[in-house]
């Protein structure tokens, strides 16, 4: 009889994918899938460290689960990713009904340790090592990951999945965990990356998006020889099958005219680029020790809409950084309207322990402060994601299209053939429109006739066909 795996993920695309693997690797050992942790006999908790807040809501989730353990102790509890490589062995003292702690790096080794687990030898550790504990090379190989393993069940829909081309971090940015969790930065080498594309396309996918932490640094040397994102780019290109290929999070000083230049002559490269400011004054992207000056993101900005006009620029932002003052909280505003970007993530800080943040500054702003920080960037933002959105109105755009609309998915809904439809533009911008589910996976023209901050409305274009002319062969 199969045995049951019930799966939690929360934080990035990074954790989605590697869910991805973790499920594809379990099926090989005898596991399907449940929704319900009553069915489980092992239960897996995809975890995410860069907000306080996440990693709140993964304990609350292993709460619900202390009396199923007690009333059934041979279901194995897993935590892995990046709260198990920071907070390793202390996970077991806040939650002590937890069997399994499998940091991002080490995740092959899962069906092994659940196995461990069920024969009886104890709670289970695997993580990669520190950024201090050995020389680069070890440190960078503890934390190499298994993507080769694929499983398009896993994915939201079968006609995109993300693909690894970058490991870790190294810009050290003070508020940020990640390069604890996730190690050393490393590019993978472009000839695995291309393979996983071709593998991904055969299976069905059309859009591909490539990840990396900071993705438009990515470099692999090889005989001399090195490939950057532009190269890369170029070869999957190549690809048949692949329609649309995308990449984030990018890092601003990266954000090169060579790499813009195979954004804008690669058809397939979408016309989309997430690239972070985080803070618009020059004093706090200093504390943040981003890397750039306002200056620098601006001549940036310039470079982008100089060379691919066409653009959609999307940006994430920390708000109550510690230190940061209304004023400079105003130029963050000011540098968001003049930026104009398509949509942002706007954050609230909060401290991470294990950071050069949390060592150096007091974390001085208060909540309701960074409360009403965060309201007013996202109003600032909402009103310019709107403008930008009514600009469509009236216009075609191809739409890849992914599925029924959760706007209007009603109970019952789901067998119906005609209903609300969503997918995106090749500048990733969430189209809502009536289709039939057998248009799911095409990509089709939509006419725009409504939008909002986050949605355009349109209606999918049948193209007039003039009359088609049959001759017959005269013998
Ligand atoms: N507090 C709040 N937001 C954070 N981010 C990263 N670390 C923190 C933190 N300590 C945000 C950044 C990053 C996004 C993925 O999460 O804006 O770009
Ligand atoms: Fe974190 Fe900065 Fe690296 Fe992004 S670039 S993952 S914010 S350290």
């Amino acid at each position: 009889m199969s045995k049951k795996l019930y799966l939690e993920t929360v934080g990035c695309q990074m954790n989605v994918l590697d869910s991805e693997m973790v499920v594809a690797s379990l099926r090989k050992h005898g596991y399907s899938l449940t929704q319900d942790p009553q069915q489980a006999d092992a239960l897996l908790f995809n975890t995410c460290s860069v907000r306080e807040r996440a990693e709140e809501k993964t304990y609350s989730s292993l709460g619900k689960l202390k009396r199923l353990k007690q009333q059934h102790p041979e279901k194995v509890i897993g935590v892995m990713g990046c709260m198990a490589q920071k907070d390793q062995k202390l996970i077991f003292e806040r939650a002590p009904y937890v069997d399994l702690i499998v940091g991002p790096g080490q995740l092959q080794q899962i069906p092994e340790l659940i196995e461990n687990v069920i024969s009886g030898n104890g709670r289970q550790v695997a993580v990669s090592l520190g950024r201090r504990d050995g020389s680069v090379e070890n440190i960078k190989r503890s934390h190499e990951t298994f993507d080769p393993l694929r499983d398009s069940e896993m994915r939201p829909t079968p006609f995109q999945a993300y693909l690894r081309i970058q490991i870790g971090c190294d810009k050290f940015c003070t508020y940020c965990i990640v390069p604890m969790t996730r190690g050393p930065e490393q590019g993978r080498p472009p000839e695995q990356i291309v393979a996983e594309a071709r593998i991904l396309a055969d299976q069905g996918c059309k859009e591909i998006t490539l990840l990396g932490q900071t993705v438009n640094s990515y470099r692999f040397v090889a005989e001399g020889k090195t490939t950057r994102l532009a190269d890369l780019l170029e070869q999957l290109q190549q690809v048949d099958g692949v329609e649309r290929i995308k990449f984030v999070t990018n890092y601003p000083k990266d954000m090169t005219r060579e790499l813009l230049e195979a954004v804008r002559d690669l058809s397939k490269v979408s016309p989309y680029l997430h690239v972070p400011l985080q803070s618009g004054s020059d004093r706090i992207l200093e504390r943040m020790k981003r890397g750039y000056t306002v200056g620098d993101y601006r001549d940036m900005m310039g470079r982008i809409r100089e060379i691919v006009p066409n653009a959609a620029i999307s940006s994430d932002f920390i708000v109550g950084f510690c230190g940061e003052t209304d004023e400079d909280f105003q130029r963050t505003v000011e540098l968001t309207k003049e930026c104009r970007f398509k949509n942002s993530f706007i954050f609230k800080y909060s401290e991470r322990p294990g950071t050069r943040g949390a060592e150096m500054y007091a974390d001085d702003v208060p909540l309701d402060v960074k409360q009403d920080r965060n309201n007013e960037l996202l109003a600032v933002q909402s009103a310019i994601s709107e403008e930008e959105n009514l600009q469509f109105l009236g216009q075609r755009v191809q739409v890849l299209i992914e599925g029924p609309s959760k706007l209007t998915l009603r109970k019952g809904q789901q067998d119906e053939p005609l209903q609300q439809l969503t997918g995106r533009t090749h500048c990733d911008r969430i189209v809502v429109f009536d289709g039939n589910v057998r248009q799911i996976g095409q990509t089709l023209p939509v006419a725009i006739y409504d939008a909002t901050a986050h949605t355009l409305f349109g209606a999918v274009v049948t193209e007039e066909v003039g009359p088609t002319v049959y001759s017959l062969q005269l013998k």
